[in-house]
């Protein structure tokens, strides 16, 4: 597949197979991952792939949703976690510059994406996470001074494509401003 093809094809997937994803093509995406540009190539990222426990992470985001969030969306993505075959926890480890950090760890994510895109593998970037990052590092003894939660990627084969976007052009966000 041609380079913009990939970027085409790349959707978010919220259903998936119940087809396992092998070690190796994960270890394909996260490499990817790490070949993103980071700011003062600081590589501030770090990765915790969870397979059985992510039943535990889709009960602590349903807990939360039916507690204290009239967000659907919160629900919705604990039924995808539910479905995926691998859930990525993407950590911050550095604190020096964390709008820094967090652009960099953002183009990791995407480099992952696409690669898992690439390798015909389907993805969800699941900021929702972030709801349950307490009972996240609790559950995995995480010391949220030695690192801080920015994201999950759920991996697995798309069970249901997603519907079309009408996406903002480039010529609708460009201004040419002197030139
Ligand atoms: C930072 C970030 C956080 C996101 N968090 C979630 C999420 O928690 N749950 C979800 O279903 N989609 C999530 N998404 C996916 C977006 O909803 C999706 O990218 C957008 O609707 C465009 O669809 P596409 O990815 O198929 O192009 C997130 C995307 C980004 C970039």
């Amino acid at each position: 597949m041609d380079f913009i093809d990939i970027v085409k094809r790349r959707r978010s997937i919220r259903k998936y197979l119940p087809i396992e994803v092998r070690k190796e093509d994960i270890e394909k995406i996260i490499d990817a991952g790490t070949l993103a540009p980071s700011a003062h190539f600081k590589e501030p990222w770090e990765v915790l792939v969870v397979k059985k426990a992510k039943q535990e992470i889709a009960r602590f985001m349903k807990e939360y949703s039916e507690q204290k969030s009239e967000d659907i969306s919160i629900l919705k993505t604990a039924s995808t976690i539910e479905t995926c075959d691998t859930l990525l926890l993407i950590y911050c480890n550095n604190f020096e510059q964390e709008k820094y950090n967090l652009l960099s760890i953002g183009a990791m994510i995407e480099n992952m994406l696409l690669e898992a895109t690439n390798l015909g593998i389907g993805s969800l970037w699941i900021g929702n996470i972030l709801h349950v990052e307490e009972q996240v590092n609790a559950y995995f003894q995480i010391n949220s001074k030695e690192k801080k939660l920015i994201s999950a990627v759920a991996l697995g084969y798309s069970g249901k494509e997603p519907k079309e976007l009408v996406r903002k052009k480039g010529s609708e966000i460009t201004k040419y401003i002197d030139c």
